[in-house]
């Protein structure tokens, strides 16, 4: 699936004064491509994702997946589209507290394919060391648990597109190592992931490293 970003801003006001958080960005991200963006804290990184997952509008210009474009008004088409094809992890908790871990990640499953996928879900949380907590509720996990459990929430359906804000923001080196090597992984099975990161280490994972300054981007490496 292409990505066509064509010319998105965002613009906010603050102390009456307007900003572009997103300042006119154009990029292609083809099939398979593992995107790495860097940048300091308010630069536009979650302002940048969340349009591309379309969950915000940006104030101009549009963002495609083939022919569907997301920033069009909400409607079913586009819901279903984002369930199914994208794998959103946000920067934020956004765990539900009355569900379990399994009832968040079978979750989304359920809404449009009514299948259990109790062994791929079984299957994803061994690799991320959280299947012993599948009975628990967010309250009693960790923060670097929760962001395992968001982590394969986002990947239980298998997405053409993973966009993660800074997945492992809260994780030790090792579960880190085991999140990106599963990114990676995707990325050489032809999806596209796209990674807001502070980790350095995640150059080691694709020469593709961007950088976001001030809602420009600009590739690095
Ligand atoms: N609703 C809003 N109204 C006004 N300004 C906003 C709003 N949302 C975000 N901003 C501003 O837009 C800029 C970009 O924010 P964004 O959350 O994208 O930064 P970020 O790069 O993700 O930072 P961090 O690394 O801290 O998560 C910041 O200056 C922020 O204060
Ligand atoms: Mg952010």
């Amino acid at each position: 699936m292409l990505i066509h970003i064509e010319d998105i801003s965002k613009e906010y006001k603050r102390n009456d004064e307007k900003f572009y958080a997103i300042d006119h960005i154009n990029l292609d991200i083809k099939e398979g491509e593992f995107l790495v963006i860097y940048g300091k804290s308010g630069s536009g990184k979650s302002t940048f994702i969340n349009i591309l997952a379309g969950i915000l509008k940006p104030s101009d210009g549009s963002v495609k997946y083939d022919s569907l474009k997301i920033t069009d008004g909400e409607d079913k088409k586009i819901s279903e589209f984002r369930n199914k094809q994208i794998g959103y992890i946000g920067q934020g908790y956004t765990l539900l507290p009355n569900l379990t871990v399994y009832e968040n990640i079978s979750l989304s499953a359920h809404l449009y394919d009514k299948k259990s996928k109790e062994k791929e879900i079984e299957e994803v949380c061994k690799r991320l060391g959280i299947y012993k907590l599948i009975n628990s509720y967010p309250k009693d996990l960790s923060g670097g648990e929760k962001r395992r459990v968001a982590v394969a929430r986002a990947l239980i359906n298998e997405p053409e597109v993973i966009l993660a804000d800074e997945p492992t923001g809260d994780l030790d080196s090792e579960n880190t190592v085991i999140v990106l090597d599963i990114f990676k992984e995707l990325a050489e099975s032809g999806k596209t992931v796209i990674v807001v990161s502070h980790d350095k280490d995640a150059k080691n994972y694709t020469n593709l490293i961007y950088q976001m300054d001030k809602g420009k981007l600009t590739r690095i490496s």
